[in-house]
């Protein structure tokens, strides 16, 4: 099963995406997390996305592209797998769609989380990320059992850079430019299904679970 992630930046895709990761035992592909990972490995790829990351950009289609291409024809994936945070703009969804063409292969699921604007700043203003292992909480509706501290790894929680409410503002402006069109494209395709963000993060779960099928 190929799942697709589309949503505003805070939707809840991330939450969402490791949920259904594990329960249908498939990797979960997060370019966010790809780049937070380079970017704290100080490589040159890193280096170069937190450029356009601390300013609410969007990475350069070409730095992107081959990197997600590359990462479906692994071996773990040939089960399926689910991508968060990609595709982003419609040359990459048409970049993933040609490579998977080419395997004979096709995404299956594309689950738009909707969330209004309203709500999106409140969240980013409190999640905590774990600056060990990439985790992410929320002090009001998904608080660690330690202020600031990881549950899973004992390392300290930060506000996300990106996430100081200029930065959300600006990104959620890029997700309305560049991002939002992709709802029409897999719309057309035939596999967009959409679930409400908005309800319990567990209920969310259910409904795209109800989606996918058990
Ligand atoms: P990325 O890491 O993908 O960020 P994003 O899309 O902006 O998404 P977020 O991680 O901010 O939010 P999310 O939807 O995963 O929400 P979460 O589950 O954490 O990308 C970061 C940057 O990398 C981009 O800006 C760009 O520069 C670059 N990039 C990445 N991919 C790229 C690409 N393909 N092309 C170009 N550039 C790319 O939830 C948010 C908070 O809300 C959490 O605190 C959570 O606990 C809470 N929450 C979740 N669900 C609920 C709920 N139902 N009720 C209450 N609270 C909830
Ligand atoms: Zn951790």
């Amino acid at each position: 099963m190929k799942i697709i992630m589309l949503g505003a930046p805070g939707a809840g895709k991330g939450t969402q995406a490791k949920k259904i990761a594990k329960k249908y035992e498939i990797p979960h592909i997060s370019t966010g997390d790809i780049f937070r990972a380079n970017i704290k490995n100080n490589t040159e790829l890193g280096k170069k996305a937190k450029t356009y990351m601390d300013k609410g950009l969007l990475v350069p289609d070409e730095l992107t592209v081959d990197l997600v291409i590359d990462r479906v024809q692994q071996e773990d994936c040939k089960n399926g797998y689910i991508l968060d945070g990609f595709p982003r703009t419609i040359p990459q969804a048409e970049s993933l769609d040609a490579a998977l063409a080419k395997m004979g292969e096709k995404v299956d699921f594309a689950i738009n989380v909707e969330v209004p604007d309203e709500n999106i700043v409140n969240r980013m203003s409190g999640r905590r990320a774990c600056v060990g292992c990439g985790a992410t909480y929320h002090i009001k509706y998904n608080a660690p059992k330690t202020e600031d501290i990881c549950d899973v790894c004992g390392e300290k929680l930060v506000l996300r850079e990106d996430d100081q409410p200029e930065t959300v503002l600006k990104r959620l402006g890029v997700y309305h430019d560049q991002t939002q069109p992709l709802i029409e494209y897999y719309a057309k395709a035939g596999v967009l299904k959409e679930v409400d963000g908005t309800v319990d993060m567990e209920d969310v779960f259910q409904a795209i679970v109800s989606v996918l099928g058990e």
